[in-house]
């Protein structure tokens, strides 16, 4: 690990401890290259090739699996995906990456990948397919649920924790997807053209991360990056990831993502899925035609083998108990434990309160009598369950997790209706309004009862991207034929990251909440907040506008090369840059305390190559109830820096109790200070004044002060 990255560690005194270690010390590279070798030496040609070779795409149990060699080393159980293990019973369906990127809590994302790395090792699966670190770049973009959200350090953050959380437990993480796959339409032939300032600051910056925090294997995305795809991309695998972020482990495809046999072999694709098109036989005659070399193919072998060292699962790992192809063949273990207090209290940690006005929220039992809860997206579905709701667009019912390789069965669903009934107690009338197009009877409900709570929402899945980034299922119309009847209007939206809100300024729509995908527990968590139970903390990881046209980024559903034109200008930088304002900025969210900022203090060394900046603030709870403020910290460069007026270099967590204060510390090493030089080639220390701003959110900047390096 680099130095900066390590101080960076100590100053934010990073929790290296996990809560339930079932682990053993990892080896370092080194020790497990060692071992490694001495097994690889005993395989034939044969058996290197087969163990990064996929079986096929229903080949084994596993979404990916790779053949095992008899006496000396397993097959390979590869299983999707970020937010739970894929496709088999008895496992927890959490929060989406993307409201851990909302919660903005560094100890609850370590929590939920020590969770997920307990359940993918209580199936038997090496490999966790995740985190997903691809930047929101457009609201449109399909998969942006996956993701961390629209900032390179957020999502560097959150993709550290996971790996770390889950590969304390032993679990290979595979962090995806290299690189530049930010869109769905045409995802298997189009190509992102980065420019290399963008590419290393944004796009990279979060694999970077992943590497320097030894994540054991990456996936190469089914996008061409300048051209050429990727997983046979030289200069994207070989020449940054392999050599000059001294990558030791190894790099997948995604599936269906390999185009060529030598040629990827070369350029540095280790493990071809879900294969055997390319390798397999194929890489077995490229070796003996003399187009790969046998010291290549050992290489690939060895990061296989040192990986699965690295990770200790050599001894005592679990054999493959589920069946993800065959289902009849799973053997139902439950891996669940008690995982599903950690989904829900991430649930309300990553709710994001956008409105409250007349202290509408936290809603008072005791002085309500009735509530309306409106909307399909309050309730399980009537036409298909939500069972069936886990990789089709459902037509009713709450959405909380979206579709595709990033979805877990439902063990069961706590329905936001149910969350509110059963927090609400039974002097409460709960009027459920359970039809969108029903506006007539959403209109009657709502004037009936104290408070009227709207829900709508957008489902999205892998392989496709939005059409709209309007609510769904007669959203719009829905909320405002609500907030015409009843003046304590509350609106609750699950969606993968922006929609527009044409009533945001409706008199009537006192409250809006932000929900995201929370899984299993999406009305427990909705309910904690809704009732004050957990003061809301969320805050925005993504920019949501007022206009469609504001964002620099729309998806072409024609275009196939996708010119990153807007450089490093991505969600709030571009907004920032271009003096647009947002309709709720990035990093925004409420609380239902008021929490003051003073005392700003920096100190600035200079000894030799390093140079570190350290920072204090005080953040006072100046109102009635205890809460947790999200303290973020961002850096105006220089302008020869070229960089956006404000970059995102810290953020912490504090729990401050009414009327205390908490002092907040910030370390920035080189790699928070630094900036990519095109004509150099490498990273750079620009000379001048800087300014720190402190803020709770890109836009409500509390604290500044400059400081010169
Ligand atoms: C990729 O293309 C962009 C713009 O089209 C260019 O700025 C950049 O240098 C190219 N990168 C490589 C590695 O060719
Ligand atoms: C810790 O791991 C053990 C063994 O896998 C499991 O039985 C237990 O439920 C786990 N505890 C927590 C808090 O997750
Ligand atoms: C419900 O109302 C009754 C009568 O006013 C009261 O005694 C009881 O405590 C209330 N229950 C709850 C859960 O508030
Ligand atoms: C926060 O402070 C503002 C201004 O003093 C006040 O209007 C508001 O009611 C306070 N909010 C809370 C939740 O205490
Ligand atoms: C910042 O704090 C760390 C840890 O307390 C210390 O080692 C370092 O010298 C400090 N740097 C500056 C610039 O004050």
């Amino acid at each position: 690990m680099k130095f900066a990255a390590l101080s960076f560690l100590l100053l934010l005194g990073i929790n290296a401890q996990s809560t339930n270690d079932t682990s053993k010390a990892s080896l370092t590279w080194d020790q497990a290259y060692k071992k490694a070798n001495e097994l690889v030496k005993q395989m034939s040609l044969e058996q290197k090739v087969g163990i990064m070779t996929g079986n096929g795409l229903f080949g084994g149990p596993c979404v990916g699996n790779t053949a095992k060699v008899d006496g000396l080393f397993p097959s390979l159980c590869l299983q999707d995906g970020p937010m739970g293990v894929r496709g088999t019973t008895g496992v927890t369906a959490g929060v989406a990456g993307i409201n851990a990127a909302a919660s903005f809590d560094k100890k609850a994302i370590r929590q939920r990948g020590e969770y997920l790395g307990e359940e993918f090792r209580g199936k038997g699966a090496n490999v966790y397919l995740g985190p997903d670190v691809n930047l929101v770049r457009s609201p449109y973009a399909g998969r942006n649920f996956e993701t961390f959200g629209e900032d390179p350090f957020l999502s560097g953050v959150a993709g550290v924790e996971t790996i770390l959380g889950v590969q304390s437990k032993g679990v290979i993480a595979q962090v995806k997807h290299v690189i530049a796959n930010e869109q769905e339409t045409w995802r298997m032939t189009y190509s992102s053209n980065v420019g290399d300032k963008a590419l290393n600051e944004v796009y990279l910056w979060p694999f970077e991360e992943a590497i320097n925090a030894d994540v054991g294997s990456i996936m190469c995305s089914y996008n061409k990056v300048n051209g050429t795809y990727a997983c046979e991309n030289e200069y994207i695998l070989n020449t940054i990831v392999k050599g000059r972020l001294s990558f030791k482990g190894f790099i997948t495809s995604d599936w269906l993502a390999t185009h060529s046999t030598a040629k990827s072999a070369n350029n540095g694709l280790d493990v071809e899925m879900p294969g055997p098109t390319h390798y397999g036989s194929q890489l077995l005659k490229a070796v003996k035609d003399g187009q790969v070399t046998q010291e290549k193919i050992n290489d690939m072998a060895l990061r296989i083998v040192s990986t699965w060292y690295k990770l200790g699962q050599d001894t005592g790992y679990p054999t493959v108990n589920m069946n993800a192809v065959n289902k009849l063949k799973d053997q139902k273990v439950n891996v669940q434990g008690d995982h599903k207090q950690y989904v829900r209290s991430l649930g309300a940690a990553s709710t994001v309160l956008l409105k409250n006005q007349d202290h509408v929220l936290p809603l008072q039992p005791k002085k309500i009598k009735s509530i309306a809860v409106i909307g399909t997206d309050a309730d399980n579905s009537l036409i298909l369950g939500n069972k069936l709701c886990v990789n089709v667009p459902c037509l009713t019912g709450t959405v909380a997790m979206g579709g595709g390789s990033g979805s877990a069965d439902y063990p069961y669903l706590v329905t936001p209706l149910e969350g509110i009934r059963n927090r609400a107690g039974k002097n409460i009338t709960i009027n459920h309004g359970a039809i969108d197009i029903d506006l007539i009877g959403a209109r009657h409900k709502a004037k009936m009862s104290d408070v009227a709570i709207v829900f709508s929402n957008v489902f999205t899945m892998e392989a496709f991207d939005r059409p709209s980034i309007n609510l769904n299922r007669n959203g719009d119309n829905l909320i405002k034929t609500v907030a015409d009847a009843n003046q304590n209007t509350i609106v609750v939206i699950h969606s993968p990251s922006a929609v527009l809100m044409p009533w945001i300024d409706h008199p009537n729509v006192k409250a809006v909440v932000w929900a995201g995908y929370p899984g299993q527990e999406t009305g427990n968590s909705l309910a904690d907040v809704l009732f004050g139970d957990v003061n809301p903390s969320g805050r925005l990881p993504y920019t949501i506008a007022k206009n469609k046209q504001d964002y620099p980024v729309q998806v072409s559903l024609i275009k196939q090369q996708l010119d990153y034109t807007e450089g490093v200008f991505v969600g709030y930088r571009y907004f920032d840059e271009n003096n647009i304002a947002p309709l709720f900025e990035f990093g925004f969210g409420l609380s239902y305390t008021n929490f003051t900022y003073s005392n700003l203090q920096a100190t600035t060394s200079k000894d030799g190559s390093t140079t570190l900046v350290n920072a204090s603030v005080k953040v006072m709870n100046s109102g009635d109830v205890d809460g947790a403020e999200i303290v973020q910290a961002y850096i105006g460069f220089p302008k020869s820096a070229g960089e956006p007026p404000k970059v995102l270099r810290g953020f912490e967590k504090v729990l401050v109790q009414r009327s205390s204060s908490a002092l907040v510390h910030f370390g920035f090493g080189l790699r928070e200070l630094r900036v990519w030089d095109v004509s150099k080639n490498d990273w750079t220390l620009t000379r001048g004044t800087y300014t720190l701003y402190i803020g709770a959110s890109s836009r409500d900047i509390r604290q500044s002060t400059t400081f010169s390096l």
